[in-house]
């Protein structure tokens, strides 16, 4: 059934705008939330799920010669040995990352080479430690250094543009009289959430349910029927709860392909795939390392003239991911003459994707920090810079601003966090052994809106409304946030609004990625509400309903949507240890109407979080005689602790925007990573008058 399209009228707040309890908060505390690997499934015949193990390539390029299985076989509890040779084909084994268990090529270390199926978890474990792969080492390049060889990609993450040009920049610069001229470097970063990457498939001869940890059972359910074979409507994705993704569960990885191709061989038999940690960081998607040159020149006043950012990240050779690092600089500040550039290094190394903030974090962290050395070089205070840099018109697209509010989200944050009593000098202020400092950033992120959202409106007994879609609630608040929405745009209170999601036999729902849910399905749903109520008015009938696909509400043509943001931060640095902490960070953003103040707060907070966490901590490791990631755990690779996280605030401008939403709202996943690393770094040589380019802003850096 195609459904009418529907384009929304504004709605006036009622629910939105109140800190609603979040609705599955309660089962989440109490263990009654059931996980991928939970969910109580059994077989056609009352049979317990089997157990899958993942075994892993060893060299980072070449080929299966032979699998031996027959050890792990011969182990108790062993059921099969999945692979190349025996898996079942797919249908279409293009995409390298996808094409699972197909052919004898190892393209990375850490790729699925066999899978096993036991009775228990610990005998498939113990029988993917017995499998013997025989594999044969060709010639690897795992190293990204500013050696490596590079090609423009065709386009960069999103859909952007690789490259562009205006005026002549390297003529202005050169005649610049105030310049930044420095590169600024990210290391590989790692997704990890509370819940790996899990499974349960069900394939019943017909069609296969996978319970998975997704950020959107219909884009699974796309990617996957085509390769299995199947029609869409064969597979049924579910995900009611998921324990985080932050991009990595954003799109299908092998696991998935894994697991399903595994349950294909044992119809009626359900089959369980819990990754570990440690596999996630080859499997399931990372944040490459970045590169960026980025070259500023301003008129003594600070005001830029041209500027360059030339972005280099990598990539693996069997899929292109080109990080979109070079993208926020088209939008922050107006200069007549720009350049941006992307370009991208193929190595064999595991397939980088999504992690919070693809491009807009490690690009950010590169301009803001530049932007602090101009301040210092034109002797400007750096807010006042960025104030002075205010652009008239969105310098990429020539269009109007929708909602740019960057200079009161700088001017609040100063105000709030007492920036006018910060010394100019940096290495100014000793308190006992710390050097203390203060520094800025400023941070943005698109408004995106999905296409193809389709919601369906039900009246039901006692003035209720259901309202489905197949949306996914990866832990932001969706699940509360969208009954909100819904509620508001039927008139009835939130209460009254059964919310079916997360199940791809749903209407169609776009992922949870790019801060888009909650814009992109919230359209949607008041879209189909208010067709609801011209159909069959404010008291229906029970049982009737209506579905109505989204129509594009934001005005993306005629106006430059995006939200902006301010984070200050206050950093200590040991005078003889160099051991930095950072007892207070701020950010104030302009997010258009927050819909659920308490989950917002959430979600800035964990951005903040995130991004003093690769301020600090977070450096992904690759063996270069290997190519094997030896930073795989919680233990070697660090994400920041309680004991890290001091004074941390977020607020945000009252506002609304309808130019964007129905609901006046934008995304607020994201933009909290977004410069959040440059106020750290920044504050960090405001303390010590070190520079650091390179993240994490580790100890040894001040000795
Ligand atoms: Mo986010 S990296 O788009 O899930």
């Amino acid at each position: 059934m195609t459904a009418n399209e529907v384009t929304p009228t504004p709605i006036a707040p009622s629910s939105i705008g109140t800190s609603l309890l979040r609705r599955d908060g309660v089962e989440k505390v109490t263990g009654a939330a059931t996980y991928a690997v939970e969910h109580p499934v059994t077989g056609a015949d009352g049979r317990p799920p089997l157990h899958a193990w993942l075994v892993t390539s060893t060299v980072a390029r070449g080929r299966v010669v032979a699998v031996d299985a027959s050890a792990a076989l011969d182990h108790a509890g062993v059921v099969s040995v999945l692979d190349h040779a025996s898996a079942p084909r797919l249908a279409d084994t293009s995409d390298r990352e996808l094409a699972v268990l197909q052919d004898d090529a190892v393209g990375f270390r850490g790729q699925i080479v066999a899978v096993v199926l036991a009775e228990t978890s610990e005998s498939a474990r113990e029988g993917a430690a017995l499998v013997r792969v025989e594999q044969e080492a060709q010639p690897h390049e795992v190293v990204f250094d500013a050696d490596s060889p590079t090609f423009a990609p065709e386009e960069v993450n999103g859909g952007s543009e690789t490259d562009t040009l205006d005026g002549d920049p390297d003529e202005a610069l050169a005649r610049a009289l105030v310049t930044v001229d420095a590169t600024y470097t990210t290391p590989h970063e790692f997704n990890s959430p509370l819940e790996p990457h899990a499974a349960t498939a069900l394939w019943d001869g017909e069609r296969l349910t996978l319970h998975d940890s997704t950020q959107g059972p219909r884009p699974v359910r796309g990617t996957l029927a085509p390769l299995l074979g199947l029609e869409e409507e064969q597979v049924r994705v579910l995900a009611p709860y998921v324990g985080g993704g932050f991009g990595s569960k954003g799109l299908p990885h092998a696991p998935e392909v894994a697991v399903a191709l595994a349950a294909m061989t044992v119809p009626g038999r359900p089959v369980r795939l819990a990754v570990t940690r440690q596999q996630m960081f080859a499997l399931t998607g990372y944040r490459t390392a970045t590169r960026s040159h980025v070259r500023l020149g301003a008129h003594p006043d600070g005001r830029l003239e041209a500027l360059r950012h030339d972005a280099v990240s990598q990539t693996s050779r069997i899929k292109e991911f080109a990080e979109q690092s070079a993208v926020p600089a088209r939008v922050m500040y107006a200069a007549p003459h720009r350049a941006t550039t992307h370009r991208v290094a193929e190595l064999d190394v595991a397939v980088p994707s999504w992690m919070r903030a693809p491009g807009e974090m490690p690009g950010m962290f590169a301009h803001e920090v530049a932007m602090d050395e101009l301040a210092l070089h034109a002797g400007v205070d750096p807010v006042d810079l960025r104030v002075r840099n205010e652009p008239e018109v969105d310098p990429d697209t020539g269009n109007p601003w929708g909602n740019r509010r960057l200079v009161e989200c700088l001017r609040r944050g100063a105000e709030r966090f007492g920036w006018a009593d910060r010394p100019v000098e940096p290495r100014a202020t000793v308190d006992g052994e710390w050097w203390v400092g203060t520094g800025m950033a400023a941070s943005t992120y698109p408004m995106l809106w999905m296409p193809g959202n389709v919601a369906r409106i039900r009246s039901l007994d006692g003035g209720r409304y259901g309202v489905a879609i197949a949306a996914t609630d990866i832990g932001t608040g969706a699940r509360t946030v969208l009954a909100q929405i819904a509620a508001d745009a039927l008139g009835c209170p939130p209460e009254a609004i059964d919310l079916d999601m997360a199940d791809s036999d749903l209407p169609f729902g776009s992922v949870a990625g790019g801060s888009s849910g909650t814009t992109s399905w919230g359209t949607a749903i008041v879209a189909a509400a208010q067709q609801f109520r011209a159909d069959h008015g404010d008291h229906p009938d029970p049982g009737v309903e209506t579905t109505a696909a989204s129509g594009q509400y934001a005005d993306m043509d005629g106006h430059a949507l995006h939200s902006f943001g301010a984070v200050f931060c206050e950093a200590r640095v040991h005078r003889y240890t160099g051991e930095v902490r950072v007892p207070r960070l701020l950010g104030v953003y302009s997010v258009g109407r927050v819909v659920n103040p308490r989950t917002a707060r959430s979600q800035l907070l964990g951005g903040l979080v995130m991004g003093l966490s690769a301020a600090l901590f977070e450096d992904g490791w690759r063996d270069p005689r290997t190519g094997h990631t030896v930073t795989q755990d919680l233990a070697t690779y660090h994400v920041a602790a309680h004991a890290d996280v001091r004074e941390l605030d977020a607020e945000w401008l009252e506002e609304s925007d309808e130019l964007s939403t129905p609901m006046g709202s934008r995304g607020i996943g994201e933009i909290g990573i977004v410069g959040t690393a440059a106020a750290v770094a920044n504050a960090t040589y405001h303390a010590t008058g070190v520079r650091v380019r390179d993240l994490p802003v580790t100890a040894d850096r001040f000795l």
